[in-house]
């Protein structure tokens, strides 16, 4: 055994030994920081350890109870904190350092988390509209500067990417994130946990990224936060698990756990998800948070008797750090002493979380990420915004555009601008601001006055508010339409009716903005609807009746430039929906990736899967969008039509420009299982290339598919490819696809 000095900056020098263990793939570095960890463990008295496990929040985004005196320095002091939330700021993050590193017995940094959700300053568009983009690149470089601006105020750890599937848009967290497809939802997980992440934890311009709600929050009944939970094992590791995984692969350094049950188990106390799956099957080394004060919470779902018997299970489950609730640094200590909890539960945990602080290189330098410099310098930086506006553009899907109305001409003589979100700045930056300022925004009325010629007259009238029954305000906005060449009408929800606890029942356009909508359309001029929503809304008649709707979410800093980029024609959309529209909230759930049932509806025929009332389609589904210009696909042509397990598929079309402008297309490929084991979706996406084509031009598309992308949970939930007759369709959405089909056979057959 070999004695090492270890300092920490500036303070403390600790005597640590250090041996030699079995190396395994790790690499030096990694090897090296289980050493340092193994070191600074084997120092730690027990209730060190369980302080290391503790969250408080400072101040900030609250969101649930506040418990204890959370600003009281003495528990830092004393060595009970190991992480805190919600404080933010060069100075303000150094002071507390200072305390941790200086004046507790271990000095061990603490680390500082944030929910940096769609930006931090610069704010992105929200994750599910900025998952309209299909952009994975683009989204990893939101995330990057995310994490850059974060950074620079002393964050080291964002509560991202949140990758929970959803079938529900009632529920509000839909718009944190990536849709209702867990191969989409994958590609994008991956691309902002890289993006948060960055090449290495240890530079000063990285976050560590935390994969949430661990597990299947969005499937929460009947759309209604935090509710309960009861899907099959095949759902959840078919459809909700996903995502997770991919994060995982991506190397991922931390968990959140969700708060719901699922089929009687909350996650925080659920070993199957915890230790089961993620630590082992996935072999996760980073570690797990629990949410807001839900270790606190499983004596409400009632499966513990009290905060005691609930930090028995949580850490018995596998959660690591207790966000908020108190109940580890309250009951840890007293449970190990008695028994009841092995100490090396505790080690594991505290290992993991230490893990994550020897790789950020807090251990080396705890104030790398407090630099007032760089903060000044940061922030709002002209590149960011440029970005902003970049991937608003890209996420805005136009979804109809009849008689051409758009683009609209720069050179328009008068041009009204009507609707209650016309002229928010507010709204366009959503829920989950971090710091992002509103009057930092651009606004739609902001962006239109930008683009339009010197000569062009704009008529400005909110008309009504986003929600309330007063109709003081159409007359004007009547009056401004009749006299207007063209109407941009800007409706939709306010930027607070999405995210946490705002889960709605009914999900139409609030408010009067309906029968705005309606007064409008019977001047007879032409109309743009922009849509502004966190979750996708239903409009109905809206979608029957007006010609030209684009579907911009809330875009962030720059929604205003981005909007008038696509209206007048600067930016040809290409955005497409990561989630279906309903008709209606009777429709819900309503998502591409259904079963076929055993009795799919047939025209004609009665005693099918139907409603009387309304069509199975949604209002658009996913992966529907639409652009300035057309795209003509050829059929599709395969390399083979019988695939042995060992050989790829490659599956080519030809994607002909047909229209009159430059644009860029999603295609997107999809496969189904035709007989198999258990039921299948009737249809599953497993690629998809975004594509600038020019005018005129053709692209040729190939996407190799492998018997790895065709596997599932089969009947006895091994994930295997199963052999068969299989589709695979190409195509502009879901509902628009070219197919041809093929058979996978094992390997040396002949048949
Ligand atoms: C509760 C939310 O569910 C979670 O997403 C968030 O990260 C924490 N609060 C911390 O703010």
């Amino acid at each position: 055994m070999k004695k090492h000095y270890l300092f920490f900056t500036g303070l403390l020098a600790l005597a640590v030994s250090c041996s030699q263990g079995p190396s395994g793939s790790m690499s030096d570095s990694d090897l090296n920081i289980e050493r340092r960890v193994d070191s600074v463990l084997a120092k730690m008295t027990l209730e060190e350890k369980v302080g290391q496990m503790n969250q408080i929040s400072t101040g900030g985004a609250a969101t649930g109870p506040v418990l204890g005196n959370n600003n009281d320095m003495t528990d830092l002091r004393a060595g009970k904190i190991g992480s805190i939330l919600n404080l933010v700021g060069a100075e303000r993050t150094r002071e507390a350092q200072e305390i941790a590193v200086n004046e507790t017995r271990m000095g061990i940094p603490l680390i500082f988390g944030l929910d940096v959700i769609h930006g931090y300053r610069t704010i992105f568009p929200t994750p599910l509209g900025e998952s309209a983009s299909w952009d994975t690149v683009g989204i990893k470089e939101s995330a990057r500067i995310a994490a850059i601006e974060a950074s620079a105020q002393g964050v080291h750890w964002t509560f991202a990417p949140m990758v929970d599937i959803s079938r529900d848009p009632r529920w509000g967290r839909i718009m944190e994130g990536a849709g209702e497809d867990p191969f989409l939802g994958s590609m994008i997980a991956r691309a902002r946990v890289e993006g948060f992440q960055g090449k290495s934890l240890t530079d000063n311009n990285t976050i560590v990224a935390c994969a949430k709600h661990y597990a299947a929050y969005g499937a929460a009944e009947g759309g209604r936060d935090y509710n309960t939970v009861d899907i099959s094992m095949r759902t959840l590791n078919d459809i909700y698990l996903p995502p997770f995984h991919a994060a995982v692969e991506a190397g991922v350094g931390t968990f959140m756990n969700s708060f719901n049950e699922i089929a009687g188990i909350p996650s925080t106390g659920n070993e199957y998800l915890l230790r089961d799956k993620l630590k082992g099957e996935w072999g996760f080394k980073g570690f797990v948070v629990s949410d807001w004060n839900s270790i606190g919470e499983l004596v409400n779902h009632g499966v513990a008797a009290d905060e005691e018997e609930a930090a028995e299970i949580a850490i018995k489950a596998g959660s690591d750090m207790d966000m908020v609730s108190g109940s580890y640094l309250e009951n840890l200590p007293r449970l190990v002493k008695d028994g009841v909890v092995d100490e090396k539960l505790i080690d594991d945990a505290v290992r993991r979380i230490l893990r994550i602080k020897f790789q950020l290189g807090l251990f080396d330098d705890p104030y790398k990420y407090c630099s007032v410099e760089r903060e000044n310098e940061l922030l709002l930086h002209p590149s960011h915004r440029e970005h902003a506006r970049d991937i608003a553009r890209k996420s805005i899907v136009l979804l109809k555009n009849e008689g051409q109305v758009l683009p609209v001409s720069k050179k328009t003589r008068t041009l009204a601008v009507i609707g209650p979100l016309a002229d928010s700045k507010k709204d366009l930056l959503c829920t989950w601001t971090a710091k992002g300022q509103p009057d930092e925004a651009v606004s739609l009325l902001d962006g239109i006055k930008k683009k339009v010629d010197d000569g062009t007259r704009i008529l400005y009238e909110k008309g009504c508010d986003i929600t309330g029954d007063s109709k003081a305000g159409f007359a004007s906005a009547l009056s401004a339409a009749r006299r207007a060449d063209i109407v941009i009408l800007a409706v939709g929800e306010a930027g607070d009716m999405s995210g946490e606890a705002h889960s709605r029942a009914y999900i139409g356009i609030p408010g009067v903005q309906p029968d705005l909508i309606k007064e409008i359309q019977k001047t007879g001029k032409p109309v743009v609807v922009v849509l502004m929503n966190g979750r996708p809304v239903t409009f109905e008649w809206t979608a029957k009746n007006m010609p030209a709707i684009l579907e911009t979410w809330f875009l962030g800093t720059e929604g205003g430039d981005a909007i008038a980029d696509v209206l007048f024609g600067d930016y040809n959309p290409s955005g497409k929906l990561p989630v279906s529209i309903p008709v209606t909230v009777g429709q819900i759930p309503v998502y591409y990736n259904h079963k076929n049932t055993g009795r799919p509806f047939e025209k004609g025929e009665f005693f099918t899967s139907r409603y009387l009332d309304i069509p199975n389609e949604p209002l658009y589904p996913f992966g529907y969008g639409l652009s300035y210009t057309t795209f003509k696909y050829s059929d599709i042509s395969l390399n083979k039509t019988k695939i042995a397990f060992s050989e790829p598929l490659i599956v080519k079309v030809k994607v002909t420009n047909t229209g009159e402008y430059d644009g860029e297309e999603v295609v997107q490929l999809y496969t189904r299982d035709m007989v198999a084991s258990v039921t299948r979706p009737v249809k599953e996406l497993k690629g998809f290339k975004k594509v600038m084509i020019e005018k005129g031009e053709t692209a040729e598309i190939s996407f190799e598919l492998t018997s790895d992308d065709l596997r599932f949970y089969n009947d006895k939930m091994d994930f295997v490819a199963e052999p068969g007759d299989f589709k695979v369709f190409v195509g502009t959405s879901s509902d628009n696809v070219k197919e041809a089909s093929f058979k996978l056979i094992e390997n040396g057959s002949k048949d």
